[in-house]
């Protein structure tokens, strides 16, 4: 009976899932393809390094190309991170005619689209579940479960240190420096962690799903990005005032055949499914105009949920060989991309604004946004502490288009009577979709 081999690129934290879900669940995978699937050669940077799995030593290696080049491998699978070099072995790997299965959000977000069309010029597989929301199947759902709908929005909590870091400061008043090293003790986030605060590793995932959701070739540089590390404990607390939670969320909406995809802090109503999703899970709300509201919670890193949706991938490789259909499945994006103007961005923004507590300060700041067409839903204004002279006005708008928004917030600095326009956010999901 033939045997399957595996050529494992890293064995850190995901790698060493992969080999103990192969090893532990070997009956189940047999029953599945029809024969065993065996871990034949391991990349690592340290080969003393002691490692928690039952492999040989001889099948550990520091050489790339002993694992891409051996010709009894079928399948490569990447799991020690990184972009251009990774790039290059799995080119070299998939024009070696071997399926590539990777967790590596950061180069299919860069270039997918390369990878892909490689793959498929080579008759290769190229599968990639576990690069957004860990152990969610959420890419399978958009390609697979989904594929007779028409997607138009999609919201997400794909990263989880900062999501961590939020519920913490949202439920537990904690301070963010405390809580971001709390995350990185668990091995949620990055090493370095400037990607998750800074959103960029949930923007490289939001560009994955706009690209798979929307089927037209999303860029990472299409979405606009803003992370976490400047909000504050009075913006907590204020938001959680006016009945919301404060979240990192990928937003991704298509009108008729124009996309705008972003990942901001935003806030959402308490009632909101999204609002209920804590600690460092991940959930990606999704709304197809024939099917509805749907969402996809779950454990979006860690060893074992990350390896589940790698192992999954390679199951996937493995049926298709079977059935000798591999590098069939990709399909190629059926729209041209186009991105909104921000003239056709339309969201309802919080403000929290400082402004001198003088006569007629108030209605010079509304008349800003009268002018614009822009109305309020919520607004309040209070006295701060231990300044007399001054008081915080805290508004949330209705939909307001991010053109306009931006005119607003010129005008506002402008005024005479504003202090300081502290911070904005964008409120979503009043009513859902
Ligand atoms: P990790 O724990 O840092 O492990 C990386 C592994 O790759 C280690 O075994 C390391 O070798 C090896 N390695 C790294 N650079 C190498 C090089 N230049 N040459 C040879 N070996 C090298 O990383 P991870 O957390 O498993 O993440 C792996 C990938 O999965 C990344 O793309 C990550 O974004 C993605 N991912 C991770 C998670 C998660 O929960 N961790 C979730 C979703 C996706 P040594 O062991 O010898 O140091
Ligand atoms: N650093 C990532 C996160 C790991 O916090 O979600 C999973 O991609």
């Amino acid at each position: 009976m033939k045997v399957i081999n595996v050529g494992l690129l890293g064995l850190g934290t995901v790698g060493t899932g992969v080999v103990k879900i192969i090893e532990d669940h070997q009956d189940q995978l047999m029953h599945q393809v029809g024969c065993p699937v065996s871990v034949k050669k391991v990349l690592v940077k340290d080969i003393h390094k002691d490692r928690d799995v039952n492999l040989p030593k001889e099948a550990l290696t520091t050489e790339p190309y002993d694992v891409i080049h051996d010709p009894e491998i079928d399948v490569i699978i990447e799991v020690i991170g990184g972009i251009e070099q990774t790039r290059v072995y799995l080119l070299d790997a998939l024009k070696e005619k071997k399926h590539v299965v990777t967790a590596n959000k950061d180069l299919m977000a860069l270039y997918g689209s390369e990878l892909i069309s490689t793959a498929t010029e080579n008759s290769c597989d190229l599968y990639y579940e576990a690069s957004v929301a860990g152990g969610i199947p959420i890419l399978r759902t958009l390609v697979e479960g989904l594929s007779s709908d028409r997607i138009t929005k999609m919201m997400g909590i794909v990263n989880g240190t900062t999501n961590f870091i939020l519920t913490k400061m949202n439920k537990e008043k904690a301070a963010y420096d405390e809580v971001l090293k709390e995350a990185q003790d668990l091995g949620f986030a990055e090493s370095d962690p400037t990607a998750d605060v800074e959103g960029l590793d949930a923007a490289r995932k939001m560009a994955i799903l706009a690209r798979l959701g929307f089927s037209m070739n999303v860029d990472l540089d299409d979405v606009s990005v803003k992370g976490i590390s400047s909000i504050s404990d009075e913006d907590i607390a204020f938001s959680t005032r006016l009945g919301y939670t404060m979240k990192l969320i990928g937003i991704a909406h298509r009108h008729g055949n124009k996309a705008e995809v972003s990942v901001q802090p935003t806030l959402l109503p308490d009632h909101h499914p999204l609002a209920s999703v804590n600690d460092e899970f991940n959930a990606v709300y999704v709304y197809g105009e024939a099917v509805g509201e749907t969402m996809f919670y779950g454990p979006g890193a860690g060893s074992l949920p990350t390896a589940t949706a790698v192992v999954s991938d390679l199951v996937a490789v493995m049926k298709n060989m079977r059935l000798g259909v591999n590098g069939k499945s990709a399909v190629a994006p059926q729209f041209e991309k186009k991105m909104k103007d921000p003239g056709e961005i339309y969201a309802q923004q919080f403000l929290r604004i400082h402004v001198r507590d003088q006569v007629g300060s108030f209605s010079k700041i509304t008349s800003v946004f009268s002018e614009r067409g822009v109305s309020f839903e919520k607004i309040l204004q209070l006295p701060i502490k231990d300044h007399d002279d001054l008081a915080e006005i805290v508004i949330v708008t209705h939909q307001a288009s991010e053109e306009d928004f931006s005119v607003i917030l010129g005008q506002l600095n402008d005024l005479e009577v504003v202090v300081q326009v502290k911070s904005t956010y964008r409120v979503e999901g009043n009513g859902y979709s």
